[in-house]
């Protein structure tokens, strides 16, 4: 049965993969997009998420501008990663048209309220976690009502990427991130923890990008374009070639969860001092407190790129030739 899905995210490149692979994804009707100030400002956000859509042709999806800032903190966006544009400095032309019609004065908390409370929805979150946060104070039985919430962000075991220690989703919003989690536990309900313990596994290769490019040149094309930058700024930072796409994993997560494993724990967030932002992980149960969240640590790599490659190029699974050597 399709799984009726609203994701919340901050476009971004990993971003524009990921909601490419949700609306390529035939279990799944993403009922909308709500976009959260996190690696571009929101009206960016919603701009990308429209140049996403509008290649897909599915400008059919709402798209609803969301928190422009933090809970508590100055907000600090990432266009130092994702581009100018946030989109690679891809610099493709804005979509013309309402992104959310029929929805004016519905904001992104009414959106997912609406949505989640009536059960059957479920969310998927690739950016810092304020929008969540908002409707956790204004009707937390609404987001514990989601069927499942599916989160990129975090860190267990790996280090950080916005600081020694911390993921840049939750470093952005520490305070969101923290109260959503704590909402969540204390609902008796768990949040799906995509970290970079499994998202740093998902490199995008110069190889990956040439075989997209080889079986549909179209979306190889549009791939190549918005990632260009991301993969120079992986060159200068980390010296790595090739690119961590981080949040389509949440969203093949959520299509199969047998792609990943871990385990269930008590998280909390960090929300001031040198470790801001971190997500300190009771895996031996020290709190004695109830599991508020999934765990991932381990990821099946290939066959996240057998998902990912088939699903965006429309080329069959079994046609796809994923011999580790491709990596
Ligand atoms: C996360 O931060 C953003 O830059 C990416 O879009 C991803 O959601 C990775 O830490
Ligand atoms: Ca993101």
């Amino acid at each position: 049965m399709e799984k009726k899905v609203i994701i919340d995210c901050d476009p971004g490149i990993d971003d524009s993969l990921a909601l490419m692979l949700a609306l390529r994804s035939p279990e799944i009707r993403v009922a909308g997009i709500t976009v959260v100030a996190g690696n571009s400002p929101v009206e960016m956000g919603v701009g990308n998420a429209r140049k996403v859509l509008s290649f897909m042709h599915r400008l059919d999806v709402p798209v609803i501008a969301g928190e422009s800032r933090p809970l508590a903190r100055e907000y600090v966006n990432a266009l130092d990663t994702h581009g100018a544009d946030g989109l690679g400095e891809s610099f493709l032309p804005e979509i013309p048209g309402d992104p959310a019609p029929g929805l004016h004065g519905v904001t992104a908390v009414d959106f997912l309220e609406e949505n989640l409370l009536h059960g059957g929805c479920s969310l998927i979150a690739l950016g810092p976690m304020t929008n969540l946060a908002r409707l956790a104070e204004k009707n937390p039985a609404a987001l514990a009502a989601a069927e499942e919430i599916v989160s990129m962000g975090g860190n267990f075991r790996s280090y950080g990427n916005c600081s020694p220690v911390a993921e840049y989703n939750y470093w952005e919003d520490p305070d969101a991130a923290r109260l959503v989690y704590h909402t969540m536990g204390s609902l008796g309900r768990k949040i799906r923890m995509v970290g970079l313990d499994v998202t740093r596994k998902i490199v995008l290769t110069p190889t990956l990008l040439e075989y997209m490019n080889r079986l549909n040149p179209e979306v190889g094309g549009f791939v190549r374009k918005i990632t260009r930058f991301y993969f120079d700024f992986h060159w200068i930072q980390e010296r790595l070639i090739g690119c961590v796409i981080n949040d389509p994993l949440a969203v093949a997560a959520f299509l199969d969860p047998a792609l990943l494993s871990g385990f269930d724990a008590f998280t909390d967030v960090e929300v001031q001092g040198i470790s801001m932002g971190q997500t300190v992980v009771d895996a031996m149960k020290f709190w004695r407190k109830p599991a508020n969240s999934t765990v991932y640590t381990e990821a099946d790599v290939p066959a996240f790129w057998k998902m990912f490659l088939s699903r965006l190029t429309g080329v069959p699974e079994e046609e796809i030739d994923f011999p580790e050597r491709r990596f």
